[in-house]
């Protein structure tokens, strides 16, 4: 059975033979895997920035967000049935039992550090033909969803995030007076940084739920991105043509920012121009290119004298993907070419290197494993 791995001794991408996966509890399950998506964190891996091989294995087998199809289940397995469609989950426990957030399956927010996640952190991930692991890391996705159902592990990044939003903003009086329980954000401005793939999601989730959003993104419009943006009804701004003071002041009253670019200098410099009450949640992991300069002063007195609120999130949990999947298949009935719009392109095995270490190119490329391991 083929897999895409990285060896962190020789500093090598590598096309690895390994032997097919069996069920090890009466709780797993066999899934072939069709489609993984390539993305940022990939990159960083095989440019060995990142990522920790399993213990014992000379290598990482890559890949984390996937699409599959269940083909064997063991004798306790209630939650999926073979030909079912399913997007594992990525990260799993650690072994503490003082660690309250893995004792109750919510490792995203796991304390101690010591979470494994597959394809990246101690575990095989799903650049393979196929895999087994507990049918709890499975989330049922409809056929319908095929073609797009490789989206749903970056748009969980933004589910849990809109999660917490609603969550926060709790502490104020923020329901808009006519919005439909769908639509709770559709008195409220959102900014995205950023016009990838977890940029251009949370961008559509934040419209499903009703925000104004606009897209700061570096390239001149028109090109995909903004083309995408278009079709959402969300506004496409470039760096190249205005600076963030200036978007401030066209918006007039940012309530949310949704950091996707992982470039900090950006990230806080639109944090200063914020309204009141506003949550700025980062999402980004930038790489360490040493101090910038900023004005803390002025960040620290907004903060105060305008109850702002700053949060980071990663991975995400089980209703995250949930929910995931339930916009997923609102993006799909509102806009279907600027979802399918997204992977820009679907490729086979021979191209991982390219894909992975060559330059970046499009929005969402995805490694299609369908065919060779029926
Ligand atoms: C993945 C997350 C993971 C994070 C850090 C992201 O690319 O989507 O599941 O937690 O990287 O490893």
């Amino acid at each position: 059975m083929k897999a895409i791995a990285v060896n962190p001794a020789t500093k090598q991408l590598e096309l690895v033979e390994h032997e097919p996966p069996r069920l090890q509890s009466p709780t797993d399950v066999r899934v072939r895997i069709l489609e993984v998506g390539v993305c940022g964190t990939d990159r960083e891996i095989c440019a060995f920035q990142y990522g920790t091989a399993p213990a014992g294995s000379p290598h990482l087998v890559i890949g984390h967000e996937a699409l599959g199809e269940v083909v064997e289940i063991g004798s306790a397995v209630k939650r999926v049935r073979p030909g079912d469609l399913v997007v594992p989950m990525v990260r799993r426990p650690c072994p503490h039992d003082t660690c309250n957030a893995c004792a109750v399956e919510r490792q995203d927010f796991c304390y101690t550090g010591d979470f494994s996640e597959r394809g990246i952190q101690s575990l095989h991930g799903f650049m393979t033909e196929q895999i087994v692991d507990d049918e709890r890391y499975m989330n049922v996705v409809p056929r319908s969803l095929r073609d797009v159902a490789v989206l749903v592990e970056p748009l969980t990044i933004a589910e849990k995030a809109l999660e917490q939003i609603w969550q926060v903003q709790q502490r104020l009086p923020w329901s808009c007076p006519v919005a439909t329980e769908r639509e709770r954000g559709s008195c409220h401005q959102a900014v995205v940084l950023g016009a990838g793939p977890v940029g251009l999601l949370g961008a559509m989730a934040l419209r499903v739920h009703g925000f104004a959003t606009w897209i700061y993104s570096r390239e001149p419009a028109p090109n995909p991105k903004s083309e995408i943006a278009e079709a959402i009804g969300a506004h496409y701004v470039s760096a190249e043509s205005t600076s963030i003071p200036d978007l401030a002041s066209e918006i007039d009253g940012i309530d949310v920012v949704y950091e996707a670019t992982g470039a900090s200098a950006v990230a806080f410099e639109m944090m200063q121009a914020i309204g009141p009450n506003a949550v700025f949640v980062f999402t980004g992991v930038p790489g360490r290119r040493g101090p910038i300069e900023i004005d803390t002063d002025l960040l620290m007195r907004n903060l105060v004298l305008r109850n702002q609120m700053v949060f980071g999130t990663v991975n995400a949990g089980r209703e995250a993907f949930e929910a995931a999947i339930r916009d997923l298949e609102t993006f799909s009935a509102r806009w279907p070419e600027a979802l399918r719009a997204l992977i820009t392109g679907r490729f086979p095995l021979d191209a991982h290197r390219e894909l992975l270490i060559g330059a970046p190119t499009g929005i969402k490329n995805v490694l299609s494993f369908d065919g060779m391991n029926r």
